[in-house]
């Protein structure tokens, strides 16, 4: 994906063992389309050399105010003025004292103070570093001057101890610069989603479930998380990742989707029902494995159906803005018209095609009061943010609404 195309990211290191992950960093970076540009402290270059770093960004490092391969020494401004953010990654407890006191010694520092562009930092330290008083009064300033501070993570350290200033991993931070520059149409909303396939069991090893993969709707949770909304899901049984940020709850059955959902809905200003639910459950489920015994008897199941979890949410006295999805295997356009006002939805989202399930491209067909907009085919995570774009326009409109 080319989420970072067009971007154009400084990409500073000071001196910390998390250097090594600042290869791979860059690195992806580069694969999501962004122009890295680095810049490394003196103590940076102890722990990895300027040339791994120009080999995987393609650029020039620069590491000296005085490089001379930069007219008139104004290296700090020229750099600062190029980059659409910087990261600096690892930022050590003494790039953060000297960033939140306004030095400008080094190259690094100095471009900071003349930068116009977003400051992103990755602290990496030991724990007893990061606990100290002193680093705490310094992120807080940071923080308190609009610089973003990413992590850090908890877990073993490079000096024996376990804590918390360990780097955010190359990943994270890659899809941190990516939901960074996204616009933020959802900032502070808070949302609710449902996604993946439900299991219904009829016994402690069979169960029915639907080939929902839960790509759409998680891609939807990150799309929101991305657009600045506050994210919770819950999601039947899938393998897939949770973008760090999102909080999530897993369930197995569409009882318990509904049980979950319906305890916390009411926070909630848009509910987005992305799960394939089953519509029906075994009766009464088998406490033992059910036998093919010798005589071959093909077991008989009765089926009773499910709540129907979105429907009980457009009930609510006062319901979030409600999403509704729809699979549908013929016609689209009539059952997705029809099935707006039988699920009471102002926005249903039809997948075009059952064979969606499970790929990683999608095609959505939009009904709203208006009409129907079509969303062409393209991969899920696009089709999310688009989508994410068309329900905040939406639910703004609701909300500016008198009551
Ligand atoms: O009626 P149908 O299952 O096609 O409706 C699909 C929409 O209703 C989806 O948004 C789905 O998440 C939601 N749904 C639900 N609870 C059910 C069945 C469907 O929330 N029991």
């Amino acid at each position: 994906m080319n989420d970072l195309a067009g971007k154009h990211v400084l990409l500073g290191l000071s001196g910390g063992i998390a250097c090594y992950k600042s290869a791979e960093l860059t690195r992806l970076l580069i694969q999501a389309g962004a122009r890295v540009q680095v810049v490394m402290t003196d103590a940076a270059q102890r722990f990895i050399t300027p040339v791994t770093m120009q080999a995987l960004s393609g650029q020039t490092v620069y590491t000296c105010q005085w490089d001379p391969r930069i007219a008139r020494h104004m290296a700090h401004i020229d750099l600062a003025r190029a980059a659409d953010a910087i990261l600096i990654a690892p930022a050590s407890a003494d790039c953060i004292a000297k960033l939140a006191h306004g030095c400008a010694d080094d190259l690094l520092t100095a471009l900071c103070l003349a930068r116009s562009c977003p400051l992103l930092i990755a602290p990496a330290m030991n724990r007893q570093m990061w606990q100290h008083p002193a680093t705490q009064r310094n992120v807080a300033q940071l923080r308190a001057d609009g610089v973003t501070v990413l992590g850090p993570a908890s877990g073993p350290q490079a000096c024996g101890e376990t804590g918390e200033g360990r780097m955010l991993e190359p990943d994270t931070l890659r899809n941190t610069v990516v939901a960074f520059f996204q616009p933020k149409v959802l900032q502070d909303k808070r949302v609710l989603l449902t996604a993946g396939p439900t299991f219904e069991p009829i016994d402690p090893v069979r169960g029915i479930t639907n080939r929902s993969s839960g790509k759409m709707g998680f891609a939807l949770a990150r799309a929101a998380a991305e657009a600045g909304a506050q994210v919770q899901l819950i999601a039947g049984p899938t393998a897939l990742p949770t973008l760090e940020g999102v909080l999530r709850i897993d369930v197995q059955t569409a009882q318990q989707m509904y049980d979950a959902v319906m305890a916390c809905v009411e926070a909630f200003d848009i509910f987005i029902a992305v799960a394939a639910v089953s519509d029906w459950r075994a009766e009464s489920v088998s406490a033992e494995k059910i036998k093919k015994n010798g005589e071959f008897v093909v077991p008989r199941f009765v089926f009773t159906e499910n709540p129907d979890i979105l429907a009980a949410v457009t009930r609510l006295p006062k319901p979030p803005f409600c999403v509704g999805f729809a699979a549908e295997s013929s016609d689209l356009e009539k059952h997705g018209r029809e099935k707006r006002l039988l699920k009471n939805v102002p926005l249903l989202v039809g997948n075009i095609g059952p064979e969606t399930f499970g790929q990683d491209k999608n095609e959505l067909m939009l009904f709203d009061e208006t009409g129907i907009k079509h969303l062409p085919r393209a991969d899920k995570l696009s089709l999310a943010r688009a989508l994410v774009k068309e329900i905040a326009q939406r639910a703004a409109r609701v909300s500016a609404k008198p009551q």
